[in-house]
């Protein structure tokens, strides 16, 4: 049984004051929450959220994370400074990162590495664009991303992975992928982890993300091989983002 996990990605969203002042208002409506929720705020409001959400089923998650344990790498931040900050989770690989900022898959396999090497967990993401999907190549372009992204995770770690499935024209756009549509590339990716990590395969959860919000939560999350949801614009606002949890 996987247990359904609810992530909200922040991006370049909230001041460590709105950060905090997010969290008294959240955790009252979710205190009875059976999920696993995770927060990946701004890296500066880190620190500041930690404390607010601790001792509640909130865990603190970052939105990206350099693969080298230190160096001279300006503007980046190394896995034990995240783990140090209270982090539990790091998202990799988001089409953002990979769009806006050129990362590549084999940077993103060692990003993976670090992020267990430094005793967190990955979230991994990975969708096709809209012309790679209307050209017909969702399946190839999923499947070149998890080759190259997971290609380094460390043996024992598998069942610890998540992935996220996000359709890059899905994301901050209003167009949701389908429950149907969704499902067909969850399951694809399930094959594919089945493939790569045989029995761990089937405790390996996959969230959803691109437009997810409270209204269509519900059915994207019927979905046998939907286990959760990475939720952007919507996870913004406190009782949005409790309703996707309650859906
Ligand atoms: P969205 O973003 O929910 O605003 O579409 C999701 C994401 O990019 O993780």
């Amino acid at each position: 049984m996987r247990r359904r996990f609810l992530a909200a990605n922040w991006k370049m969203h909230k001041s460590i004051a709105e950060a905090v002042a997010f969290a008294k208002d959240f955790l009252p409506r979710i205190a009875w929450a059976e999920h696993e929720v995770a927060i990946a705020p701004p890296f500066p409001a880190l620190s500041a959220l930690g404390h607010a959400l601790a001792g509640s089923p909130v865990a603190l998650a970052a939105q990206n994370v350099h693969d080298e344990a230190q160096g001279a790498f300006t503007g980046e931040v190394a896995p034990s400074m995240l783990a140090e900050a209270g982090c539990q989770w790091v998202i990799v690989g988001h089409s953002e990162r990979r769009h806006l900022f050129g990362e590549r898959d084999a940077f993103i396999a060692r990003k993976v590495a670090a992020v267990f090497a430094a005793g967190m967990r990955p979230i991994v993401c990975v969708g096709e664009t809209l012309d790679e999907r209307e050209a017909g190549r969702t399946f190839a372009v999923l499947e070149t991303q998890l080759d190259g992204s997971l290609a380094d995770v460390p043996s024992g770690h598998a069942a610890d992975l998540v992935l996220a499935y996000e359709p890059v024209w899905a994301i901050g756009t209003g167009r949701t992928a389908t429950p149907d549509g969704a499902q067909e590339a969850h399951a694809m990716i399930r094959g594919w982890l089945r493939g790569r990590f045989a029995d761990d395969a089937g405790a390996i959860r996959i969230q959803y993300g691109g437009s997810v919000k409270p209204d269509n939560a519900a059915e994207l999350l019927a979905q046998p091989d939907i286990d959760g949801a990475l939720v952007g614009g919507a996870s913004l606002d406190p009782e949005s983002f409790a309703r996707i949890v309650r859906a």
